[in-house]
């Protein structure tokens, strides 16, 4: 199987459970406890179905939406995720290449495995950054400095990561960044020596803009849990939250808002605009589905702030769908994190060219010219 035999998301993800060793893979692949969370995120956009109109003129369709100030040219983007250099070997560079390329916006972690700085030298698309808040608080200004002077588009601060989520498969496979050799993980490293050369061969792994505080996590191996239950900030509160946007000045968002009380919250303290996410299912399992969220929250602060679906994104109809009900835009991060596994640039390219074109068939099937005229009109819950 390669990158040509990728139709769907699915296909990505075999194609990526081939190529990386499965501590790796299962890194991706795994959400927290027993995966209810991670499993709904995805079978929750079947509870309703879309209801199309015909005769209406179709012949060019506009998928392109303005979010969080960026204009891109469907409505779909690439959600902030961490530590690229693990599935790939040029790191969050090809990511931001294949955004740039196929015109729309992408994400870099405070855990990103390429500099702040690079990346922007790299890249004129919109671009985003996610901060983790760190019990080192000068790191927190740094950073939003640093992206300031950079050029980054806009911000958002990742709000229910405070602990690690119970991500058992880690657990059992031993995982830690840098990637280590364990007797456990021999083998299915040495079965993947595509991986395991390019990994001795290129730069060594680094959190690339935490490294001058701290060489956990870059020189000194550590499971995620670990790194995030010693280095993150617990006591985050929403003063906390406030400063960052007003530090920041500019479009900001919150991710991981999944109720109405902390969406008018978000309004009060100057965000412009929330991500309804659970963190791919990572953290706590028996969260609601981000989708199954997604009417109430845009019912109660749609006209006053911008909503961001993301979670369990798959397929061009559940961009529709979510669009449908409210939702801005979504963003997706296992979606893309598989075909920068299974192939680089050319593997994210690749699935966001298959994402815009069903969106763009779908949008066509459903009758409507623009983004705007997806409304609730259009689905219909069971
Ligand atoms: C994770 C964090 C680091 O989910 O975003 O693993």
């Amino acid at each position: 199987m390669n990158l040509k035999d990728c139709y769907s998301f699915d296909d990505f993800r075999q194609l990526a459970k081939q190529k990386l060793p499965s501590p790796i893979f299962h890194y991706i692949d795994g959400g927290a406890d027993d995966e209810i969370t991670l499993k709904r995120n995805t079978s929750s956009f079947d509870n309703c179905d879309l209801i199309p109109n015909v005769l209406n003129d179709v012949s060019n369709v506009d998928l392109s939406t303005t979010v969080l100030g960026q204009k891109i040219d469907f409505p779909l983007f690439l959600s902030a995720t961490a530590m690229h250099r693990l599935y790939h070997h040029h790191g969050e560079r090809a990511t931001a290449k294949a955004a740039e390329k196929m015109g729309t916006m992408f994400g870099i972690s405070t855990m990103a495995t390429v500099s702040i700085e690079e990346i922007a030298k790299l890249t004129k698309g919109p671009k985003l950054f996610q901060l983790y808040i760190h019990k080192d608080t000068g790191l927190t200004d740094n950073l939003i400095e640093r992206c300031k002077k950079a050029g980054f588009n806009s911000m958002c601060l990742t709000v229910d990561t405070v602990v690690g989520g119970n991500r058992e498969r880690d657990r059992r496979t031993g995982f830690t960044t840098p990637p280590k050799l364990t007797l456990g993980s021999l083998l299915s490293f040495a079965l993947h020596p595509g991986w395991t050369l390019n990994n001795l061969l290129h730069e060594k792994f680094q959190l690339a803009n935490i490294i001058h505080t701290t060489k956990k996590g870059s020189g000194i191996d550590k499971s995620v849990v670990d790194y995030i239950n010693e280095q993150f900030d617990p006591s985050m509160d929403w003063k906390d939250a406030e400063y960052c946007v007003k530090k920041w000045g500019g479009p900001f968002a919150l991710k991981g808002v999944m109720s109405v009380e902390d969406a008018k919250k978000a309004i009060d303290i100057g965000c412009s605009a929330i991500m309804i996410s659970n963190h791919g299912g990572r953290q706590l399992d028996g969260s609601r589905a981000p989708f199954d969220q997604l009417a109430e929250i845009v019912d109660a602060v749609g006209d006053k702030i911008e909503v961001i679906l993301d979670g369990g994104v798959r397929r061009g109809t559940h961009v529709l769908k979510a669009l449908a009900l409210g939702a801005k835009a979504c963003s997706f991060g296992k979606g893309y994190l598989f075909s920068l596994g299974a192939g680089g640039q050319k593997g994210v390219e690749a699935v966001l060219q298959i994402m815009k074109d069903e969106i763009k068939r779908d949008m066509t099937l459903m009758g409507c010219k623009s983004v705007k005229e997806l409304n609730r009109s259009k689905v219909v819950f069971r």
